[in-house]
């Protein structure tokens, strides 16, 4: 079973790095079989557990609801969000109805909503499935959470630990690093960054593009790192969607007469992505070393194969959104007094931000292979 594992990490690893599956080979066969299989004995970890958690810190993408009870422009605990969500109640999800974490923590089978930690009605016990941190506005750059007023990256970090903390006293220290190496870790921030942060922050009196990108990555590669410190140990990093395709990006741009997928922001979320992958498979040999794993997941291509093949997938609109219809309606401005589409299927965006229910699960089929890295058979 074991080696069925490393077989299909190593058969992923290919598709994004050759010279890494070559290193992690050789890395194998210089190492004799007797030796990978003591570090199975003398590893606490029981490779027939399944994933014990998703634990998700990011942005808006993923946030489902830690901005609601505090003053923030990016919320979305209003109508019309929600609408196709039980109940049709606006949790704080920037979706119709559910988001890309959902949907991951459901096909892990851990839980189907994933609760937000600040959440107060959520007990402990709960939170032991599934937890989210991820806060609309934040990113890589803690200047982009000040900007909105969202939970920063790096208060994000301190509420795991407080979340540790409290498993400890629940389950103990053995019991939580146990659970902490079983759980899937789920991180995407990078989009305020790129969109917003440089272009209207100080950054860019501070940073030239190139510069930036590079700067961000280091802060991601710190945080993953800080995160394995803590007892990570599978982690999936997303990488950006391309932004220039939002509508309210894609429209602003339009007068360069440009395809979406090739504007400025498109080019930089790519080129940030390329950057994220790099970064992560330097990382990868030390999480091999402690049977964990770090992997980049793709939305850029699936995103992009939506935007120029739309019809195959059942949409009529890519470049207006649900909510708004044509304006630039998103958190605040996307609300009751916006105009909304009744059949939300025929959108590839819900606001003019942020996919569709439907297009994250697109997206989600998209990225399945990666998932399943992180389930050991
Ligand atoms: C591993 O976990 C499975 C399921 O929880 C359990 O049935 C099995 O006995 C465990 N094996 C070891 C060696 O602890
Ligand atoms: C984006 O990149 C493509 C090629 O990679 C290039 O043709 C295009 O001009 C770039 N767009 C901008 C706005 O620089």
């Amino acid at each position: 079973m074991a080696s069925l594992y490393w077989y299909r990490l190593m058969a992923s690893l290919s598709k994004i790095n050759v010279s890494l599956l070559l290193f992690v080979i050789f890395f194998f066969s210089t190492h004799d079989s007797t030796m990978v299989e003591a570090k199975y004995r003398t590893s606490s970890k029981n490779l027939t557990n399944k994933v014990s958690a998703l634990i998700v810190f990011g942005d808006s993408y993923f946030d489902t609801g830690n901005n609601n009870d505090f003053f923030s422009i990016a919320k979305s605990n209003h109508k019309p969000y929600g609408i196709d969500f039980p109940f049709q109640i606006p949790t704080g999800r920037f979706s119709n109805g559910v988001n890309l974490a959902d949907i991951i923590a459901s096909y892990l089978g851990v839980t189907e909503f994933v609760p937000a930690y600040l959440d107060k009605t959520k007990d402990l016990q709960t939170l032991m499935a599934g937890v989210n941190f991820a806060s609309a506005g934040s990113g890589y750059d803690q200047l982009s959470g000040q900007q909105s007023n969202a939970i920063l990256i790096q208060k994000q970090f301190e509420y795991f630990k407080e979340y540790k903390t409290k498993l400890e006293l629940s389950m103990g220290q053995i019991g939580t690093q146990l659970h902490l190496e079983n759980a899937v870790f789920l991180i995407n921030y990078g989009t305020n960054d790129i969109v917003t942060t440089y272009f209207y922050g100080h950054r860019k009196k501070q940073f030239t593009i190139e510069g930036y990108l590079q700067f961000l990555l280091q802060n991601a590669m710190n945080f993953f790192q800080g995160l394995f410190d803590l007892g990570a140990r599978r982690i999936v990093v997303a990488g950006l969607l391309p932004t220039g395709c939002t509508p309210v990006l894609g429209r602003s741009n339009s007068v360069l007469k440009k395809p979406c997928l090739l504007n400025l922001y498109s080019n930089l979320s790519s080129d940030f992505n390329k950057k994220l992958q790099d970064g992560i498979n330097s990382m990868q040999l030390e999480f091999l070393k402690y049977n964990g794993i770090i992997v980049y997941a793709d939305l850029f291509l699936p995103m992009s194969d939506i935007t120029q093949n739309p019809m195959k997938y059942g949409y009529e609109f890519t470049d207006i959104a649900c909510c708004g219809l044509g304006f630039t309606d998103v958190g605040l401005f996307c609300n009751f007094l916006s105009k909304i589409c009744t059949d939300r299927s025929q959108f590839v965006y819900f606001d003019n931000f942020h996919p569709t229910q439907k297009t994250y699960q697109i997206l989600f089929n998209a990225i399945r292979g990666v998932i399943d890295l992180m389930i050991p058979t």
